[in-house]
């Protein structure tokens, strides 16, 4: 029953990626910064491999979520999908940070904009029209996460299911109280 239940950890995960109402394509990243402090957000799922449970996400290089992971790479992923009632907690670390040109120029141009504004992410500013964008710089930057635990929670009648699952153990798993 434990391997059903990360296989299907696996097969939700990469099911985000192709539907776009998928519970899994949104969840929320949390980093530290230098004083301890937790910051979170709601990012996209742009890709997960199952075979190394890696987690890819993409952002401006500029944001304060690379910053922090600059600085501490450890992270918490929290995906939650409120139909089947699912919860999954994943401790990440970062494995790679990279500015992408390549996959920056293949995006469409609305989504361009996300990653080429001229006023840095988070700083002030007079009112949301006010925003320029440049497209021929790109702060467009991929973050992939080598993940080493899994936590699943599931509430059901009459048992919720609580498990979880690390690399060190070669992701077997082993049922927790919930
Ligand atoms: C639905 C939704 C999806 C988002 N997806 C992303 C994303 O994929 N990447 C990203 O950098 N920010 C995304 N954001 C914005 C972040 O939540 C956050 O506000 C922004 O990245 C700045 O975060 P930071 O200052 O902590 O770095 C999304 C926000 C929402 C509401």
């Amino acid at each position: 029953m434990l391997d059903q239940i990360f296989n299907d950890c696996k097969k939700q995960l990469s099911a985000a990626l192709k539907h776009k109402k998928h519970a899994f394509r949104f969840f929320t990243l949390a980093s530290k910064n230098l004083n301890e402090n937790i910051n979170l957000r709601t990012v996209v799922l742009r890709d997960f491999d199952p075979e190394q449970m890696t987690f890819t996400i993409f952002t401006d290089a500029r944001s304060k979520k690379v910053k922090e992971l600059n600085e501490n790479s450890h992270s918490q992923f929290l995906f939650y999908d409120s139909k089947r009632m699912i919860q999954l907690l994943i401790l990440s670390k970062v494995k790679e940070i990279h500015h992408q040109e390549s996959t920056y120029n293949i995006i469409p141009d609305a989504n361009k904009k996300d990653y080429s504004s001229i006023q840095i992410p988070g700083s002030p500013i007079e009112g949301p029209d006010i925003v320029g964008h440049d497209f021929s710089k790109s702060f467009f930057t991929k973050i992939i996460f080598q993940s080493s635990s899994l936590e699943y929670l599931r509430l059901k009648r009459p048992n919720h299911i609580r498990a979880i699952f690390n690399s060190d153990d070669l992701w077997s798993g082993q049922f927790l109280a919930p």
